[in-house]
C-alpha cells in the first residue's frame, strides 16, 4: 500500500511504529521499498557516506536533487523525503520555497529541515504552498560548528524546554513529523506524548513513534565511525572485499570469463 503523509499521521494514532532509512540510489531504493520500509530519507548524510566529505556542510541542492531522482525511480510504496542541505533554506523564504519545491519536482513527497522555533515561519509557508515538512531537532548536524561537536542535546533544563517548545512550534506550523536526534530517552518520550505528529528517533531511545538510521551504517558499509545508537544488522564491507578479491584472482588466473560468460 502506498505510504502518504496522512498515512504516516494515522500510524501514530494507531500506535503503529514508523520505519525510515536513508537511501541515496536506485538499486537500494528498489530493495528498501520491496522490504516494506515506510519512508526513505534522501539524507544529506550522503555527503559523508556517499561522497566522502568530512561533514554534511558541503552538500548542495544539486547533489540532493540527483539522489532524489534516483531514489524516486526505485520507489513504489515508500514515502520519499528529501533532506534540505545547509544554506538551501536559510538565506531567504523565496529561495527556500523554490529549493524545496525543486525536491518535489524531482520526485520527493516531502522535505526535511533542521531547526526548531526559528524556522517555523518558513515551515508554515511551505505547508501552505503544498510542501509537506518533516522537522529535525536535537542534534542538528548542519549546526555542528555552533553546537561544538556531535553531542547529545537537551540535557539541561534550559535546552530541554527549548526542544519541547520547538517540537510544539513545528507541529503548530504544519510539520507532519519531527526527527529527534541524540536526545535523552526520557525527553523524547515526553515530546512524543505532548505532540500529535509522529516523532522519528535517531539516538533518541525506545519511545519515539518511529526510528531512522543511515542505511550504510546498518549494513556495515561505512566504517568511518560508529555511534552508540547504531545497530549493524550485517557486516557487508568484508563480504564485498572478499568478492572483489575473488574477482581479481579469477581474472588474473584466467578463470573469468568462463565458458558460460562468453558469446559465440
Ligand atoms: O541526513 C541524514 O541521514 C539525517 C538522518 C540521520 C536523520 O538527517
Amino acid at each position: 500500500m502506498k505510504i502518504t503523509v496522512p498515512s504516516i499521521l494515522e500510524k501514530k494514532q494507531r500506535k503503529e511504529k514508523i520505519t525510515m532509512l536513508t537511501c541515496y540510489d536506485y538499486s537500494t531504493a528498489l530493495i528498501l521499498d520491496r522490504a516494506g520500509i515506510d519512508m526513505m530519507l534522501v539524507g544529506d548524510s550522503a555527503g559523508v557516506v556517499f561522497s566522502g566529505y568530512e561533514n554534511t556542510l558541503p552538500v548542495s541542492v544539486d547533489e540532493i536533487l540527483y539522489h532524489t531522482r534516483a531514489v524516486s525511480r526505485g520507489r513504489k510504496n515508500a514515502l520519499v523525503v528529501a533532506d534540505m542541505p545547509f544554506l538551501s533554506y536559510q538565506v531567504s523564504v523565496e529561495e527556500a520555497v523554490k529549493n524545496c519545491g525543486l525536491m518535489l519536482k524531482a520526485g520527493a513527497e516531502a522535505v526535511k529541515l533542521e531547526g526548531g522555533v526559528e524556522i517555523c515561519d518558513l515551515v508554515n509557508k511551505l505547508f501552505l504552498s503544498g510542501i509537506p515538512v518533516m522537522g529535525h531537532i536535537g542534534l542538528t548536524p548542519q549546526s555542528v560548528n555552533v553546537l561544538g561537536g556531535y553531542k547529545v542535546q537537551g540535557k539541561t533544563e534550559e535546552t530541554r524546554k527549548k526542544l519541547i517548545e520547538s517540537a510544539r512550534a513545528l507541529e503548530s506550523a504544519g510539520a507532519f513529523s519531527v526527527v529527534l536526534e541524540c536526545v535523552p530517552e526520557e525527553l523524547s518520550k515526553e515530546i512524543t506524548e505532548i505532540i500529535d505528529i509522529p516523532t522519528i528517533g535517531i539516538g533518541a531511545g525506545r519511545f519515539t513513534d518511529g526510528q531512522v538510521l543511515v542505511i550504510n551504517d546498518i549494513l556495515g558499509l561505512f566504517e568511518g565511525f560508529r555511534p552508540k545508537f547504531v545497530k549493524r544488522y550485517i557486516d557487508l564491507a568484508p563480504v564485498i572485499e572478499k568478492a572483489v578479491k575473488d574477482y581479481i584472482d579469477e581474472v588474473k588466473e584466467g578463470k573469468f570469463p568462463a565458458e558460460e560468460n562468453i558469446f559465440k
